[in-house]
């Protein structure tokens, strides 16, 4: 498999870098996917959050986390101060991975060659808006961010040292794991939790 690389311009701004996306096939994820998601937000935002992939929503409004697990983000963040539009928001994969079942769209969890193909995307979005602190929502964004394998639970919640471009990452859980534990036992711990490392976040820039 090839990367996105030869699809990213080399000046680092954010529109153009959207736009290129479109066109990108670097992996073979385009092909099924309704459009490109790619990241959205201020340029000039401290805080740049990152999920695994777009889900069946965002693949077709073309934003991020405009779905259920989207909606969580948002009151999370605003449960420790933070608005949704003062963050960038984005992915480790920009294209919807999922299997057909029937009229259905399972989610499908995105493969290491997909975050590695697509991770020329997030080195240009973290070069373009130079964030104080970036938060990584589960295993698969962790370790697009950190470039190696993580464990969500044995590392959440610290600031952790970030690659060149990035002050501090701190690993938290997705939020669309919260919305398996909706209606059993454990949401609302899951969801303090989340907000206490998002605080930690907001705190680190
Ligand atoms: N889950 C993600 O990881 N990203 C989205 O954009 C939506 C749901
Ligand atoms: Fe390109 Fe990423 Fe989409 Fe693959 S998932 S085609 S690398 S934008």
């Amino acid at each position: 498999m090839t990367d996105a690389g030869p699809w990213v311009p080399a000046r680092r701004v954010l529109p153009a870098l959207a736009e290129a996306a479109t066109a990108c096939r670097g992996c073979e994820l385009w092909q099924d996917a309704t459009q490109v998601v790619f990241g959205a937000g201020p340029a000039s935002a401290r805080l740049l959050l990152v999920g695994e992939q777009p889900g069946d929503h965002e693949d077709v409004e073309g934003e991020p986390f405009v779905g259920p697990a989207g909606r969580v983000l948002e009151q999370a963040l605003a449960a420790a101060g933070v608005t949704r539009e003062q963050a960038y928001l984005t992915n480790a994969v920009k294209h919807f991975r999922f299997d057909q079942r029937g009229p259905r769209r399972i989610h499908k969890k995105p493969g290491v060659a997909h975050v590695t193909a697509c991770h020329p995307w997030l080195v240009a979005e973290l070069e373009a808006v130079r964030p104080a602190v970036v938060v990584a929502l589960g295993a698969t964004a962790g370790r697009a961010v950190l470039g190696r394998p993580v464990r969500v639970t044995a590392e959440r919640g610290r600031v952790l040292d970030g690659p060149e471009a990035v002050g501090a990452v701190v690993l938290t859980t997705h939020p669309s794991a919260l919305l398996r534990l909706r209606g059993r036992g454990g949401y609302d711990e899951a969801f303090a939790a989340l907000v206490a490392d998002l605080r930690t976040a907001a705190a680190a820039g």
